[in-house]
């Protein structure tokens, strides 16, 4: 079984020679090779040209034996085919110039077309995909509704989603209309991921942990699920991720996902049971063990993977993405020690 074929059978539930590894954000600072490219280009230059995008994605293919590879893009992209206006500030992220406030700015949200705004990314996509020639998996991805729609009204990252909240409660007509919009961008988006080559897509709710149970059932939970069904009917494996959300694993189910990702804050095989074995499951190592030393990390990895006890279905990852101060070694060494392992 090659590398592609060993992610793909995981996502499925079936199988495999040894866990297939993947990281979230394993393109980025952390390598010599992306800094030396980004030092010359700002960062939406970099997702909209593919010449570049597409080298970038390839960077971590080349240095460690990762089993997938993730195209090089962002969750924001598609806002703004939406009408969004959408800046990278040096040293600060990304900033909405035209945040929603009001029931008149969710009106004026179009839904972007995949071909005419996000033409780029699908075309890094095929051209990853020729190159990858089948070795590794190609994912696709989308940010779920819910983060999409806090870096719409928040205007850029917050602590404690405040606005977002507020607007959830204040206005829970505009709101619904809000999700629905970003649903139905997200989900034509990645249909359009999956014609262009992605062989399975990763849904990134980040920060859903930040609601209660009874919120994310009532104001999210119908809207992702909509995506999930979309994908389930094109026949197309999807993982489904959040952060801090160990209270929502069984919500996350419900809503769908082939693989639901889990970050640190949960031990992986109580995180399992909560999900149910007739799903997969992937992460959940700490990003900031990759800092510590080796043998540290290499214990915490090995105690992951005899939580995951040699079921099929886990795909290992970090909780969370790749952090710039990473050394590569640290990034080798444990994608080595992964295909070594033996439940
Ligand atoms: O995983 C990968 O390698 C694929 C590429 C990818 C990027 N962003 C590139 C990127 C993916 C999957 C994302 C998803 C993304 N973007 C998420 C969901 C995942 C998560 O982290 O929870 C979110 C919330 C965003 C929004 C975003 N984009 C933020 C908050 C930032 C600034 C933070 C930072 O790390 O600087 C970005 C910028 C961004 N997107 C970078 C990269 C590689 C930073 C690059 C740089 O400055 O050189």
């Amino acid at each position: 079984m090659n590398r592609a074929e060993r992610f793909l059978a995981a996502c499925r539930g079936e199988k495999t020679d040894c866990t297939p590894v993947w990281y979230m954000r394993q393109a980025g600072r952390y390598m010599a090779e992306y800094r030396r490219i980004r030092s010359k280009h700002g960062l939406l230059e970099m997702f909209k040209t593919p010449d570049i995008a597409v080298e970038v994605t390839l960077q971590p293919i080349r240095a460690f034996a990762v089993d997938a590879a993730i195209i090089f893009a962002d969750i924001l992209l598609p806002l703004e085919g939406m009408g969004v206006r959408l800046e990278f500030v040096e040293g600060e992220g990304p900033v909405i110039h035209n945040p929603v406030h009001s029931t008149a700015d969710v009106d004026e949200l179009r839904l972007a077309h995949p071909e005419e705004h996000l033409g780029y990314v699908l075309e890094s996509l095929r051209r990853v995909k020729s190159e990858l020639g089948g070795e590794r998996a190609l994912i696709g991805f989308a940010g779920a509704p819910f983060t999409l729609a806090s870096y719409l009204i928040e205007g850029g990252g917050s602590p404690d989603h405040l606005r977002t909240k507020e607007f959830m409660h204040e206005e829970p007509e505009a709101f619904e209309r809000l999700m629905g919009k970003l649903t139905e961008t997200i989900s034509a988006y990645l249909l359009a991921q999956v014609d262009a080559g992605a062989q399975a897509v990763q849904i990134f709710d980040s920060w859903a942990g930040c609601l209660s149970p009874s919120d994310y059932r009532e104001f999210v939970l119908p809207h992702t699920s909509r995506i999930f069904a979309t994908l389930r009917a094109a026949g197309i494996p999807a993982i489904h991720f959040a952060t801090g959300a160990a209270g929502l694993l069984k919500l996350l189910r419900e809503a769908g996902g082939d693989v639901i990702g889990v970050d640190w804050r949960i031990e992986l095989d109580a995180a399992w049971l909560e999900i149910g074995h007739d799903r997969g499951i992937q992460g959940n190592l700490d990003p900031a063990l990759l800092m510590a030393p080796l043998p540290v990390l290499k214990r915490r990895a090995v105690e992951i993977l005899d939580r995951a006890a040699g079921r099929p279905g886990h795909i290992f990852n970090l909780g969370h993405g790749v952090l710039p101060p990473t050394p590569t070694e640290a990034v080798r060494e444990l994608t080595d020690l992964v295909h070594e392992h033996r439940a």
